[in-house]
């Protein structure tokens, strides 16, 4: 796995003021084990928060604990082997980790698969899994952390939506539906539990490279060359500017923000033009 985010940033995160008040937080990572979990694993270390690290493979956990332990070497990680599909294991997972750590302060509900399939052509079986990972998964790792959270008076709920929440694309009938609901229950759930101290809202990023956007380019569904073109800011998102877009909203300088979903897609959603 290649480090996803510089030397740099990390020594700066680690230095800063900023989002010290994250230290010693408990933060819950879904999909840490590749990508933008990875990358937000990463951030949160190294303002010194605790992590819990779920994902459904267990070596891209236990390759992210290595990396993240050989960094920080005093780091509090656990890694939780579990498909956010399925109720039960998140339940004991989120259980385990509260026994663990004593609480949960941020969950970033980060695991979601794409699918890109001309619609005529996709299969029940294909519609069902993104809508099981990308929403089901969303809504049961919520509710598990919710129960805590609320007896705890605080915490801090981050869904990773996508532009394509918010903006429709061919071929994409069952991703785009599936992130256009996260977006909404984000909202719901922050009207829901914003009077018992929770905070919830959503990240939306454009395309960013990780291995999700490589194995498309990969697939030949997706020209990597054409997509730069169409981005006003003329490249592709990095993960570390995910990664520190969710420090800011885990943090009390984003204290009054509720209910929102964060668009980062280097302009790509405002530009209608061609
Ligand atoms: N990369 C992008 O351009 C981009 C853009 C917008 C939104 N997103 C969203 O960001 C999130 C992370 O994407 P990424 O690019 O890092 O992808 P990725 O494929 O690099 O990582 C996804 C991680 O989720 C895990 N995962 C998959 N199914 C799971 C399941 N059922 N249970 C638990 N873990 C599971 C995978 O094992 C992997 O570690 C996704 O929700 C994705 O839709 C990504």
């Amino acid at each position: 796995m290649k480090n996803t985010m510089s030397v740099d940033l990390l020594a700066r995160l680690a230095k800063g003021k900023s989002f010290m008040e994250l230290a010693g937080k408990v933060v819950l990572i879904t999909g840490a084990g590749s990508g933008l979990g990875y990358a937000m694993a990463q951030a949160f270390a190294a303002t010194g928060a605790r992590l819990a690290l779920l994902d459904i493979s267990k070596v891209g956990l236990e390759q992210c604990r290595a990396q993240l332990l050989s960094v920080f070497p005093d780091l509090s990680v656990q890694i939780y082997v579990a498909s956010v599909t399925d109720e039960q294991a998140v339940h004991a997972a989120v259980a385990q980790a509260q026994a663990t750590f004593g609480g949960i302060d941020v969950l970033l509900n980060n695991a979601g698969i794409a699918m890109n399939q001309p619609t005529h052509e996709l299969s029940g079986a294909d519609w069902r899994k993104t809508i099981d990972i990308n929403v089901n998964g969303v809504f049961y790792c919520a509710q598990a952390v919710a129960q805590g959270m609320i007896a705890q008076g605080q915490g801090v709920i981050l869904n990773i939506s996508s532009m394509y929440g918010q903006v429709a694309a061919p071929e994409r009938a069952a991703y785009c539906t599936s992130k256009a609901a996260v977006s909404m229950l984000t909202k719901v759930l922050a009207i829901e539990w914003g009077k018992q101290g929770l905070r919830v809202n959503a990240i939306a990023p454009g395309y960013v490279k990780t291995a999700l956007v490589d194995q498309l380019v990969a697939a030949g569904r997706m020209d990597l060359d054409v997509l730069t073109k169409r981005t006003p800011s003329g490249r592709l998102g990095e993960s570390h500017e995910v990664a520190t877009l969710a420090l800011f909203l885990a943090s009390e300088h984003a204290s009054f923000i509720n209910g929102q979903v964060i668009v980062a897609d280097g302009g790509w959603s405002a530009y209608s033009y061609i």
